[in-house]
């Protein structure tokens, strides 16, 4: 058949991104599937069900990536994949990772109705803990599976609450048995909303990012001594939070300080014993620097560590400072970024070349094969929160485009 006039059925992706956001639904909109939780399971069995349906193969690996494939007219080939991730942030939205989930669904419900086999065979993948919000880091199995992260580190991974990665992976059942190992794969295609206001500003529906800024996270520990705060005199005090008050605004300075080309944050915080009249004696936090050049983060990480060094010392705060996980900047295929942009063309879809801020699986991706996005618009720029949102059309838009240069590229020989 000619496939050129194929278009994805935008109504039935909607309806699977509504039936996706009831597991783990937040009062405020948004949806709560944090890795290896119960929803998390339960997102993945309805995938799992899904792809079934369309006579997908699904495999489990040791990480508990799920992978969906369905043969190529020559099955010898190396595999188009395409996918990205079911977990979600603590009140997180309703469209980061699962979109490019079920947009891969729904392009490959579209082939399957129209029983079209294209020469490579197509892989669907969710890979498992993309946010690294419960356990750090962050795209922790696509980096395994890349053989860029070690296995056993990672499922010795503890959340805040002690629980451990390997066992919560059993306990949801998706420990599976296959090896996380890379294999030869012809491409891959990640469709993700932005995650940032440039789509928008400039009223474009499609981005093609030249790739993903390098993701270096930090944790700090600072240790202080506990006090009763009324009768204890302001000099001499060792307070744990206030020598983290002052390194948090060393971070967010940072950037001006490195004169621009990088963001830096402090996300997360641990004060203990956290109570209104002692004075804390332990703080844990997180520094997250990102930049599209390396070594310029590396630098701004120096400066910073001087800084830390500094701050604990006058205050007297013993500092531990654990470099948790570097990930170097991700420069995107040339060709397939063009291929995106090309048939976003073709579509009749306003596109636009540009960088992605937010971390994604294609970063691990890109070091296995060659590798692409395919961003749609997030309203008002807002992501990582309950009112995350993207038009339905654009939802389509994005689909249609994954459909394509999925095509293109795996009918290539
Ligand atoms: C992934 O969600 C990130 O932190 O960019
Ligand atoms: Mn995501
Ligand atoms: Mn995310």
């Amino acid at each position: 058949m000619d496939t050129s006039k194929l278009r994805v059925n935008g109504a039935r992706l909607r309806a699977s991104l509504e039936e996706m956001a009831k597991i783990g639904a937040t009062p405020g909109g948004g949806v709560q599937r944090l890795t290896l939780s119960d929803e998390d399971r339960r997102a993945r069995d309805l995938l799992v069900k899904w792809l079934k349906e369309i006579d997908f193969s699904v495999s489990i690996d040791e990480m508990g990536n799920i992978f969906g494939r369905t043969a190529g007219k020559d099955d010898a080939l190396p595999p188009v994949m395409t996918g990205s991730h079911v977990d979600s942030q603590p009140k997180g939205g309703r469209f980061d990772g699962i979109l490019g989930v079920m947009g891969a669904l729904e392009v490959m419900r579209t082939l399957h109705e129209n029983k079209v086999q294209t020469e490579h065979p197509l892989i669907l993948v969710d890979w498992t803990n993309e946010e690294g919000s419960r356990f750090a880091p962050a795209m922790v199995s696509s980096g395994v599976w890349a053989g860029a992260l070690q296995r056993d580190w990672v499922y010795a991974r503890t959340d805040k609450d002690g629980k451990v990665f390997g066992e919560e992976l059993q306990r949801i059942g998706y420990k599976g048995t296959i090896p996380a190992k890379k294999w030869p794969a012809h491409a891959y295609f990640e469709y993700h909303i932005e995650q940032g206001p440039m789509l928008e500003r400039q009223g474009t529906t499609i981005g093609a990012p030249k790739g993903i800024l390098c993701l270096h996270w930090y944790d700090v520990y600072l240790e202080g001594e506990a006090n009763q705060v009324g009768p204890t005199p302001m000099e001499g005090r060792k307070d744990a939070l206030c020598a983290a008050a002052e390194m948090i605004l060393a971070v967010n300075t940072l950037p001006d300080r490195m004169k621009g080309n990088m963001v830096a944050t402090v996300g997360e915080i641990q004060n203990y014993p956290n109570s209104r009249n002692i004075i804390p004696d332990k703080v844990h936090f997180t520094v997250d620097i990102r930049s599209w050049d390396d070594d310029h983060a590396l630098k701004a990480w120096d400066l910073l560590k001087k800084d830390f060094t500094d701050i604990a010392g006058r205050r007297r705060t013993p500092i531990r400072i654990e470099e948790t996980w570097r990930v170097a900047h991700a420069p995107f295929n040339e060709k397939l970024v063009q291929r995106v942009l090309d048939t976003a063309k073709e579509l009749g879809y306003s596109h636009l070349h540009m960088v992605s801020g937010a971390g994604h699986d294609a970063s691990y991706m890109n070091q296995v094969c060659p590798t692409a996005m395919i961003f749609v618009p997030s309203i008002g720029g807002r992501s990582h929160v309950e009112v995350e949102n993207t038009k339905w059309e654009d939802c389509e838009a994005g689909a249609n485009v994954l459909l394509h240069a999925l095509l293109k590229t795996a009918n290539e020989r």
